[in-house]
């Protein structure tokens, strides 16, 4: 029996008949919907919608890091021809409402972070507002900062819940006292740097007051959010915003929530009536303005039996997160589910620092956490003497590890398999540092992926149907350029039984109804759910044969947030590198990705969905990393220079394969979310990999050619 097969048995039965839907667009490897009007630059990014005497703004952020402003002097900025404003705390319009802290811009005179709004101008061309904010004068009195993110710190804190809702610790069993008595001990401590999400896009903004009416054309992963984030700060109702995002130039979870910059478009654009004002972030002012993802310190243990069965893991975690406003990552919770053990502990501690908010970053929690995690099965599988697949299947977990929940799609070990034979993992030498060709070490590594199902409640779609035969389908998601625009129409297609172009689609506005952010891989899920079950309505009402003008629509159901079963997807990355063993250079040779995922609706895209998380996730384990200057609480490689993102010549022999499978306990279109497995488990893979070349285990990202050589 292949695995595909077994696959399919394993799921096909057991869900009732409407949450199934009949496929025939989905599965199909459409191109881009909106791939013309991209390459032929017609798609406009949120700076380029063309509206009438735009204006443009340029900020000025803190040079200290903690304290507060003690004069600003704006006089020569405000005599500068063509400038129309300048805004500080003391003349910007008064928000609302402080809820979230990061939005409460220029309000007061307190410095939280190096880089934080202190003033603003807006001017008729860019180059004046740039020029005339440069003249802006600002005098502080600095507070001692302090941004030494270390895990001995004496103030670490136990936040209430980590992000998700999760717990922040679990006890299950006498985990310390289990690792203690065991035949073989893994005790080790990993880190991750703090990195910046740097989608291609910056994050920018169009702020236009009509009235009192204020339309932001935006980059984000969620118009809906940004509108009621917006209105709540400002004081307006949400009828009062309008927010517009047809296409936008990534995000990567950094455009999951509105930042300051959307507040600040607002405000100073009260200050310029009449005109729409523009704000694109530059590259350097992403790296305080957009969110990052946080350093973390890891300890990790895992206590063995002789053959492998692991008795006790123990997963503590030290992050960071900024002193006025809490982010606490869920690092530790995939360690909660990945593998089978009667005793497990996990913690989470922060660091309150003068630091930006951190945010989210591709799969926040899951990729840090797995990197340790996955890293530590690695050297328990060395310790054992046991193939690092084989220790994996042994600690397979028949239910869910805590819950005790059925597992509703776990294809972990098909991966491991199925991946190991399409790799060529059969040959590898167990022994490391074997395989020297020239000047070059050969290795390869294996990790383990996941990352849960989440479906959001809330999202709504509206169908119509045309004169000219066609449908309209309404929604207001959002396309990251991740392929929604193609993938929506084929669930729409399929869900009304007709052709894909007989599917005309909205998406990217709030005048269109309700959706649900682009995050945490739930999107298409989430949508996709609203827009079958608003099919669903539609021919409740109208039939199969509707009268022009039709229309229905429906909300994503209750039933969607079904937890009978742990709903999680599942992966394995083997990678292959070599390392140069006279400069310590790493290349990686070739990685493959096999998921389990659910059904793929379009394979063309899931594919570059999915080889994007492991070249972001081969990135991270080679080359990102910010890094702070403690004496001035700012980023010293807070540019493109300086913070190295894998290029073409990075990205070598890359390929993601997945199981056929149809996992309709999950949508009724049978898939899961892919947009952020790629990366979870890849920086494993490739360091596991490094040491298989070398001997050398290195713990802490990114893989430098200086660890190496030292
Ligand atoms: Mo994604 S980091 O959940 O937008």
């Amino acid at each position: 029996m292949s695995v595909d097969s077994r696959t399919r048995a394993a799921e096909g039965a057991g869900t009732g008949s409407s949450n199934v839907l009949e496929t025939r667009a989905i599965g199909a490897a459409l191109e881009r919907m909106d791939g013309r009007a991209k390459v032929t630059g017609t798609a406009p990014y949120a700076c380029e919608h063309r509206v009438e005497r735009p204006a443009y703004l340029y900020p000025v952020q803190s040079t200290i890091a903690r304290g507060h402003v003690r004069a600003i002097d704006t006089g020569a900025a405000a005599r500068v021809e063509g400038v129309i404003a300048v805004i500080t705390h003391w003349t910007a319009p008064r928000l609302s409402f402080d809820e979230n802290k990061e939005l409460w811009v220029l309000q007061s005179n307190e410095i939280h972070f190096r880089g934080q709004f202190v003033a603003a101008v807006v001017a008729d061309t860019l180059e004046t507002a740039r020029y005339a904010a440069d003249l802006i004068r600002v005098e502080y009195e600095a507070a001692t900062r302090d941004v030494g993110f270390r895990a001995d710190r004496a103030d670490l804190y136990a936040p209430k819940a980590v992000n998700a809702g999760y717990p922040t610790d679990t006890d299950e069993g006498e985990a310390e006292a289990e690792f203690g008595a065991a035949e073989i001990r893994m005790d080790a401590t990993y880190s991750t740097p703090m990195e910046h999400n740097h989608p291609m896009e910056p994050h920018s903004t169009i702020a236009l007051w009509e009235a009192e009416k204020l339309t932001l054309y935006d980059s984000t992963q969620s118009a809906h959010s940004v509108r009621k984030a917006v209105a709540t700060t400002l004081g307006l109702r949400p009828e009062q915003v309008r927010v517009i995002s047809p296409y936008v130039g990534g995000g990567f979870g950094s455009k999951g929530e509105p930042h300051a910059h959307n507040i600040l478009a607002a405000l100073a654009a009260l200050r310029a009536p009449g005109r729409a004002v523009k704000l694109a972030l530059t590259r350097q002012q992403m790296f305080t303005l957009a969110g990052h993802r946080t350093p973390t310190i890891q300890r990790f243990r895992l206590g063995a039996s002789r053959d492998g069965r692991l008795k006790s893991i123990i997963h503590e975690v030290v992050e960071q997160t900024s002193r006025f406003k809490e982010f606490a990552e869920q690092t530790a919770v995939p360690t909660r589910l990945m593998y089978a053990a009667p005793s497990r502990r996990t913690r989470h501690r922060l660091a309150a620092l003068d630091v930006p908010k951190p945010s989210w970053m591709r799969a926040p929690g899951e990729t840090p956490g797995m990197f340790a995690g996955e890293v530590a099965m690695d050297e328990l599988a060395v310790l054992c003497g046991l193939d690092p697949i084989e220790l994996r299947i042994r600690n397979e977990p028949a239910v869910e590890p805590g819950s005790g929940k059925p597992w509703g799609n776990r294809h972990l070990v098909d991966c491991l398999r199925e991946g190991a034979r399409r790799f060529g993992w059969g040959q590898r030498d167990p022994q490391p540092g074997r395989r020297l060709e020239g000047v070059w070490l050969f290795g390869t590594g294996v990790a383990s992926s996941t990352y849960p199902r989440y479906v959001l409640l809330g999202s709504r779609a509206s169908i119509r149907a045309d004169e000219d035969g066609r449908y309209l389908v309404r929604i207001g998601a959002a396309d990251l350029g991740t392929g929604t625009w193609t993938t929506l129409t084929q669930i729409a297609a399929d869900a009304l039984g007709c052709t894909p172009a007989l599917i005309r689609l909205e998406i990217g506005d709030t005048d269109l109804p309700n959706a649900t952010v682009a995050g945490g891989s739930s999107g298409i899920s989430s949508w996709g759910w609203a827009i079958v079950a608003a099919a669903q309505e539609f021919r409740r009402l109208h039939g199969s044969r509707p009268r022009p003008g039709a229309e229905a629509s429906a909300e994503t159901p209750k039933e969607a947030g079904d937890e009978t079963f742990a709903q999680h997807s599942f992966g394995a990355q083997f990678a292959e590198v070599r390392v140069n063993t006279e400069t310590g250079e790493v290349r990686l040779s070739r990685m493959l990705g096999m998921f389990s995922v659910g059904r793929v609706i379009n394979p063309r895209l899931a594919r570059s969905q999915l080889i994007g998380g492991m070249t972001m996730g081969l990135s991270m384990a080679l080359h990102e990393e910010s890094v702070m200057d403690e004496r001035l609480g700012q980023i010293v490689n807070h540019d493109f220079a300086g913070y190295h993102i894998a290029t073409h010549a990075d990205v070598a022999n890359l390929d993601a394969q997945w199981l056929e499978e149809v996992d309709h306990r999950s949508t009724p279109m049978g898939s899961r979310g892919i947009g952020e497995i790629g990366i979870v488990g890849t920086a494993a893979a490739v360091a596991n990999a490094v040491y298989h070349a070398t001997g050398k285990r290195i713990r802490e990202l990114p893989i430098t050619p200086d660890k190496l050589l030292a």
